[in-house]
């Protein structure tokens, strides 16, 4: 996937993406929310907010800010917060691989279904971790590749396909955890069998990989 094409495929799927995927993730949406305990002064960060499926489930306490790359999911999520009065809700155009936020902003953070569509799914995790304060939660819904190895192979093969539809099938957790370092605190699926997993992590800044100073000539 990248960032150009992903950002045109979605700003396709915003036509309709509420009267289908959208309905299908609701459910899961608000169950993953209600782990992270947001208080008044809290601000949260929902990477790749899309057209705000989750705005309904955050309680109408602390900030919630959405980024996103696709102006037309954007355009949904707006008219969203503008119809339900959601001033709590803040959203703007931008990429979650580099996002202009400071180190240790947010004390909580979202990233429904976005870690397969970005390209660089390891540079979304530390991105989310450097902006994230320390202990702050990081809860993460997705499918990830099948630990049965016949399914694996299904979903590799049938991961062009998806990739063409704005997403990959192909990107196992284990890859996730050890690229990044980040320590799950727990995981679960709504259903014994279901394609999406939530997954809850507490940032710990040390999991951050420190960029790489380029060797002297
Ligand atoms: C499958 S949708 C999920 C939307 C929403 N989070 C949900 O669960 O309904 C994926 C979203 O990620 C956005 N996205 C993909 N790559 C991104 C990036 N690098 N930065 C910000 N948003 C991105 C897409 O534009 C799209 O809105």
């Amino acid at each position: 996937m990248r960032e150009s094409s992903t950002k045109l495929i979605y700003d396709f799927h915003s036509m309709f993406y509420d009267a289908t995927f959208g309905r299908l993730v609701k459910r899961r949406i608000a169950r993953a929310l209600s782990h992270m305990n947001i208080s008044e002064s809290d601000r949260v960060l929902d990477l790749g907010i899309g057209t705000g499926a989750s705005l309904n489930f955050y309680p109408r306490r602390g900030k919630v800010v959405g980024v996103d790359l696709s102006s037309g999911m954007l355009r949904e999520c707006r008219k969203k917060i503008r119809e339900n009065g959601m001033d709590h809700a803040v959203v703007f155009q931008g990429d979650a691989l580099r996002l202009p936020f400071a180190d240790s902003t947010f004390d909580h953070i979202f990233i429904s279904h976005v870690i397969s569509v970005v390209s660089d799914p390891y540079r979304l995790i530390s991105e989310a971790q450097r902006v994230a304060k320390p202990n702050a939660r990081i809860v993460i819904l997705n499918h990830f590749q099948s630990t049965n190895r016949f399914i694996a192979l299904l979903e590799k093969w049938l991961c062009p396909l998806c990739t063409r539809l704005g997403w990959r099938s192909d990107l196992p957790l284990q890859d996730l955890v050890r690229r990044t370092g980040v320590e799950i605190d727990y995981r679960y699926k709504l259903e014994s069998i279901d394609l999406w997993e939530t997954v809850v992590i507490t940032n710990t800044k040390s999991a951050v990989t420190t960029p790489q100073a380029p060797l002297a000539a």
